[in-house]
């Protein structure tokens, strides 16, 4: 088969986008609803983690110094930054050994953004991502601008999202914090602030809903809820 025809759209799979800011629950969400609709999970955010990652250990990246995103990306290729398929989704590894735990350190969180602002960096993991959902494979993709660039072609598009305040208190819960304190949550709202002002502003594939995506406002829904709904729309969308 010549590559053309393996390209989504043209290879037989479903494709679900889930788009959203930060901490609106966009990858549990979608690796709960790839296991319900027994399709794969794909975390397009996590690619841009795995090069910001080995920017940090190889590539000069430091926060405050510029960025050179034909070294960071010459480096990813030499470190073997990869996403590979495991049975139900894909983890990011480099040089053959798993980096999930290694990409989501406050580190990586910290400078993620400005490196998935390089316009290269962006060809380059929408490329990869592209290319990855085999022939007849279906993939819920979370990420920020999977319906509008990545996949415009996709089954069902869902724009996900939560108050400010809500996506602070569940990031904070993720990060072990048993009772909430009201600092902490203000310093994590306007962090998250930054970081959806960031990812919105930028000037190449910048995060904004796609014109024909479902708006998902999950502040009053439980997990269940926002999983159960998401899987009835794509039923509806797609069937099975
Ligand atoms: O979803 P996340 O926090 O793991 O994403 C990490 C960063 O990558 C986030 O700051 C925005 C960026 N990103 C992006 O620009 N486009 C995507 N499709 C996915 C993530």
């Amino acid at each position: 088969m010549s590559r053309a025809a393996e390209l989504p759209g043209r290879r037989g799979g479903r494709i679900i986008a889930i788009d959203g800011p930060a901490a609106s629950g966009k990858s549990s969400t979608a690796q709960a609803v790839a296991r319900a609709l027994g399709y794969a999970h794909l975390d397009s955010g996590a690619l841009y983690r795995g090069v910001t990652l080995v920017g940090v250990r190889h590539g000069g990246v430091t926060p405050g110094a510029p960025l050179d995103a034909n070294r960071l990306l010459l480096e990813a290729e030499r470190r073997g930054l990869a996403l590979h398929y495991d049975g139900t989704g894909y983890g990011v590894y480099l040089a053959g050994e798993p980096a999930d735990e290694a990409i989501r350190t406050p580190e990586v969180t910290a400078l993620v953004s400005a490196v998935s602002a390089l316009p290269e960096v962006r060809a380059w993991v929408n490329d990869r991502l592209r290319a990855l959902p085999f022939a007849g494979q279906s993939v819920v993709v979370d990420g920020r601008d999977i319906g509008t660039v990545v996949f415009p072609e996709a089954d069902l598009k869902v724009y996900l999202t939560a108050s400010p305040r809500t996506r602070a208190e569940r990031r904070l819960k993720q990060r072990g914090s048993k009772a909430v304190v009201a600092a902490d949550l203000d310093r994590e709202t306007a962090a998250l602030a930054a970081r959806d002002q960031a990812d919105s502003s930028r000037a190449v594939a910048p995060l904004r809903m796609a014109a024909d995506a479902v708006a998902l406002d999950g502040t009053d829904l439980t997990f269940e809820e926002q999983v159960a709904e998401i899987v009835r729309l794509a039923r509806g969308r797609v069937g099975g």
